[in-house]
């Protein structure tokens, strides 16, 4: 909670508009309501099954290379360790060709996706307004997010950390706009992580017609409590794309699967 304020005072301290009364009143409006959600986890966090699963029994939490990638993720990730291990094996299950991460933040994910790949030579493209950000053409199904969250990241800092992977290419802007150009074709994997709902629904009739034979699509925030647009514009595809499977992956991730292409 401390760190919550301290982050908002500094971007508070940093905005030209800091003195504007409907910037301070949005502000405050924002403390408020981050105080009454967490007294409602804090209260929930009581009511769940626990613990949600027995780790010591679980092979992959063993494995120095994924344990390896989860300390280099880690502070720079959205994801828990549940989901990363989700990313890790699918990343290792899908077919030839390139993969893509849209949502990349602070490149938390897209290390590990590069990590996962080993020493494939696909192609590795990500997709991020990073500091520009955050959302655009927002609905009331987004109302955890403001317009400019996730901009306390830098598009120059996810390079210098993908520098390591010399078939890794971070790309600034909005996807799908930000990837014309690069005519991408064949996807094997495509992370996709960008929380709200248009962003979701577009960028999901984008990739579908462009996957690779074996190709996977994972959607992040599948059942998430705070990002019901997601869900919404998952279903809404998959009505109007029947040839998909579906597989729900705890603890709130999707997995997209093209059957004609399996
Ligand atoms: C939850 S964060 C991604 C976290 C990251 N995958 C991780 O955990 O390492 C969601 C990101 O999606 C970005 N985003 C939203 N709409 C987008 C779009 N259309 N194209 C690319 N990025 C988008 C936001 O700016 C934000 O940085």
């Amino acid at each position: 909670m401390l760190a919550i304020l301290g982050e908002r005072l500094e971007r508070w301290k940093s905005s030209p508009r800091k003195w504007d009364g409907g910037y301070i009143w949005h502000g405050f409006r924002g403390i408020v309501l981050t105080l009454l959600q967490d007294r409602r986890f804090a209260r929930d966090r009581g009511k769940l099954l626990t613990p949600v699963i027995e780790a010591e029994y679980v092979q992959m939490l063993f494995d120095p290379d994924f344990k390896s990638s989860v300390a280099q993720a880690k502070g720079r990730t959205c994801l828990d360790v549940a989901r990363l291990a989700n990313l890790w094996n699918l990343v290792r299950l899908c077919g030839p060709g390139i993969f893509l991460e849209v949502g990349t933040f602070q490149g938390g994910t897209a290390l590990h996706i590069c990590n996962a790949m080993g020493r494939s030579a696909a192609p590795f493209y990500c997709f991020d307004p990073f500091e520009k950000g955050g959302f655009e053409n927002m609905t009331e199904l987004d109302q955890a997010f403001k317009p400019d969250d996730y901009t306390s990241t830098r598009y120059q800092s996810v390079v210098d950390l993908l520098a390591a992977k010399p078939n890794a290419r971070a790309i600034q802007g909005f996807f799908p706009a930000a990837a014309e150009g690069l005519n991408l074709r064949d996807i094997a994997f495509c992370h996709l992580d960008v929380d709200a709902y248009n962003a979701t629904r577009q960028c999901l009739e984008y990739l579908a017609p462009r996957l690779a034979p074996r190709g996977l699509i994972v959607v992040d925030d599948f059942g998430h409590r705070e990002t019901p647009g997601v869900n919404k514009a998952v279903n809404e595809f998959l009505a109007a794309h029947p040839s998909f499977l579906i597989f729900p992956m705890f603890p709130v991730q999707a997995l997209l699967v093209p059957k004609p292409l399996w």
